[in-house]
């Protein structure tokens, strides 16, 4: 199945619980504005794609519910599901376009219905993304992954794990390197689950063995998702993202960023502005709820670091591989999807 799927008979949401993953496959079902936000800031669905088409089935969950007032109902459904996550702006960019529809005449099963084609957008735009991406992988390659840039993190197949399904399919004979990804462990309990089920090569390393692997030289390239990317290229991605992208740099390793036009923010300049979303320091103390830390010690927990352009070598997108200069090349590839749109 995929991450999420809506039943237009029971006007229900249905998530895999990445809380659970991977010892347990259980799903929530989601009835109301407010389940979708309570899984949205939980992180029983998370990754930027996600969380945006989640929200938009949220958003028609409120339009069926709404008592007459539909944009007013909408408005406040936007409101409470934008507050949610800030980082990833694929959550408003999902929630502007559903109210954008909204005021030019909608219902609630116009609004399902442009969810559901943000849902299948979503598959097709990660398989272009992979589709580019795959010019970018030697045969044989070791790839080096952080967090979950993967099916789990979009509808289907996703963003840095889609090159890594398209090299694989194609028989590269590549081999992930997957970081653990402390505190959440995206990478450990997600990345390593996808990419077993689909067959690919992997080995699991804690965080702080990157520049061990790249100073014996082991790591070919290095591919990651990203939750925001400012006009200048600046992206915003995993906590932990900033490290291995000077690390790489160091090596003279290609780092690259796979990430749908959607996560591209050209309000924001650069990454001096984007939002960091602060999480509970209780993800940092705890381990899957078991203490590792004396109590009562004060934890930090930026969820979100932000990699300055110079060290990205190009963002693959489905509109094509796109490289320095980031503010002419970015600015180009929004407008011409906007213009597809228009
Ligand atoms: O906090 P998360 O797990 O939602 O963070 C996810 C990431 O950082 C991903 O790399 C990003 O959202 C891109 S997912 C295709």
């Amino acid at each position: 199945m995929r991450t999420l799927e809506f039943d237009p008979n029971a006007w229900t949401l249905t998530l895999l619980d990445q809380t659970r993953l991977p010892r347990e496959t259980i799903f929530v079902v989601c009835r109301s504005v407010e389940d979708v936000a309570h899984a949205i800031r939980s992180m029983q669905v998370r990754g930027a794609p996600a969380i945006g088409v989640a929200a938009a089935y949220a958003m028609a969950l409120a339009a069926r519910a709404s008592s007459g007032d539909l944009i007013g109902d909408l408005e406040k459904a936007a409101d409470v599901l934008g507050a949610t996550r800030p980082t990833a702006v694929n959550l408003q960019w999902a929630l502007d376009r559903v109210l954008a529809h909204a005021r030019s005449g909608a219902n609630a099963a116009s609004v399902l219905a442009l969810a559901n084609d943000m849902a299948d957008e979503d598959v097709a735009v990660n398989r272009r993304i992979g589709a580019f991406g795959l010019d970018l992988v030697p045969e044989g390659a070791n790839v080096l992954t952080h967090c979950n840039a993967g099916a789990l993190a979009t509808v289907d197949y996703g963003t840095a794990l889609g090159v890594v399904r398209a090299a694989h399919a194609s028989g590269r004979g590549i081999h992930v390197y997957v970081d653990e990804t402390r505190p959440f462990l995206q990478g450990a309990r997600l990345t390593t689950w996808e990419l077993q089920q689909a067959g690919v090569p992997l080995t699991l390393i804690t965080d702080n063995m990157a520049g061990h692997f790249m100073y014996r030289r082991k790591v070919d390239l290095v591919v990651v998702g990203a939750d925001r990317i400012a006009a200048n290229g600046d992206v915003a991605n995993k906590i932990g993202t900033y490290s291995l992208a000077v690390l790489a740099h160091e090596h003279a390793i290609p780092f690259y960023v796979a990430a749908p036009i959607s996560t591209i923010d050209l309000s924001i300049p650069s990454g001096h502005a984007i939002p960091i979303e602060e999480r509970s320091s209780g993800e940092v103390t705890h381990i899957q709820g078991v203490t590792i830390a004396p109590e009562g010690v004060e934890a930090a927990h930026p969820a979100f670091d932000v990699t300055p352009a110079r060290y990205v070598a190009a963002i693959i997108t489905e509109r094509g591989v796109l490289r320095a200069p980031y503010t002419e090349s970015l600015a180009k590839a929004v407008q011409a999807v906007d213009q597809l749109v228009a």
